[in-house]
């Protein structure tokens, strides 16, 4: 995060001078005890502009935010972002403290397939290489050959085709797989029934609404929305690439079909795009508050634990992802 600058200057329009007020002893506190700690905080793009722009070190999507729990020097990480975040980041980490502020900040991804389930597919499928989304338990990360996120999927099914593969597992999201498949169509792509609780809701409608109301708007989607909405909209990819994509070609106005913190947190940093409105709530990742961080890190709660043989399988598959998106 960009030092020396008043994270309030980013979060204006969200938060009145009074409310900011009440939040900046907890900001500063939260602040101070990192160092003291020697912690970091890894935020996911959808945290609130609070969280996002005042006590944050990295922000990112799932991939970036995998990336830097690899090769942080810091004793303690806490993520604000989802149970399977944290997971990731203990798997690659395991001689570090690993912190959630909520323990039930969950995800319909994640909740949608067990190990068990992986080891039936690899019964019925042998040789077909399986590709888990890391929105996924280290359960099913451990019954698998690699990992891959919304910002490298299509990157890694291709290096599959290329190894002469014709058929490759994308699970457990349906629309993820569905949506790659429609980028890689030589190689034939089998999946899951799992799908995101907040990014199925988004309708092709709403996008035609919305295109009617706003001439030359761009709409960006992330790619857990279902097939036909990505294909009605001008740009798919991960929160990052939709962040990227604002800030290189500063659309005049964008819709970003995905999480409602994702606009807030870059309004500020580009004041000549207009950002319209039609977003969807996690009410997982908005589990994680100010105050839940700040107990967190004071208490040192709630620590995440994996058992260290599923942790070696599971981060074979993380590394290998890691290797392929270096
Ligand atoms: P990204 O990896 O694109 O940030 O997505 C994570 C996620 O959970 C989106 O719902
Ligand atoms: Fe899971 Fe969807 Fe929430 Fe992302 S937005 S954490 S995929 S439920």
């Amino acid at each position: 995060m960009e030092k020396n600058v008043d994270p309030y200057e980013k979060v204006a329009q969200f938060y009145p001078q009074v409310q900011w007020d009440a939040l900046q002893p907890m900001v500063e506190e939260i602040n101070a005890l990192k160092k003291e700690k020697n912690a970091v905080i890894l935020a996911h793009n959808y945290m609130t502009p609070d969280i996002y722009h005042g006590v944050a070190d990295i922000v990112g999507d799932s991939l970036k935010l995998a990336q830097e729990a690899a090769k942080t020097k810091a004793n303690v990480i806490v993520q604000a972002g989802v149970h399977f975040m944290a997971e990731t980041s203990k798997i690659l980490c395991m001689d570090k403290t690993v912190l959630i502020p909520d323990m039930k900040a969950g995800c319909s991804l994640a909740e949608s397939m067990t190990g068990a389930d992986v080891r039936l597919l690899k019964e019925k499928y042998p040789g077909v290489p399986i590709v888990t989304y890391v929105n996924t338990t280290a359960d099913v990360k451990a019954e698998t050959d690699i990992c891959c996120t919304s910002g490298n999927v299509v990157k890694i099914i291709k290096k599959l085709r290329d190894e002469g593969h014709k058929q490759v597992f994308c699970i457990p999201d349906k629309y993820l797989a569905q949506n790659t498949q429609a980028q890689v169509p030589d190689i034939q792509i089998l999946t899951w029934e799992g799908a995101c609780e907040v990014h199925e809701k988004f309708t092709t409608q709403d996008i035609q609404k919305y295109r009617d109301q706003y001439k030359d708007v761009i709409v960006l989607a992330h790619p857990e929305c279902p097939a036909d909405v990505v294909k009605a909209a001008d740009l798919s990819g991960s929160t990052a690439q939709m962040i990227d994509y604002v800030q290189d070609k500063q659309p005049e106005r964008v819709i970003l079909i995905t999480e409602c913190s994702m606009g807030d947190n870059i309004t500020a940093t580009n004041p000549n795009v207009e950002f319209i409105r039609s977003c969807q709530l996690c009410p997982h990742m908005k589990r994680i508050t100010l105050p839940k961080i700040l107990h967190s890190l004071k208490t040192m709660t709630t620590e995440i634990l994996v058992d260290p043989d599923i942790a070696a399988k599971a981060k074979r598959a993380v590394d290998r992802m890691l290797e392929y998106s270096a």
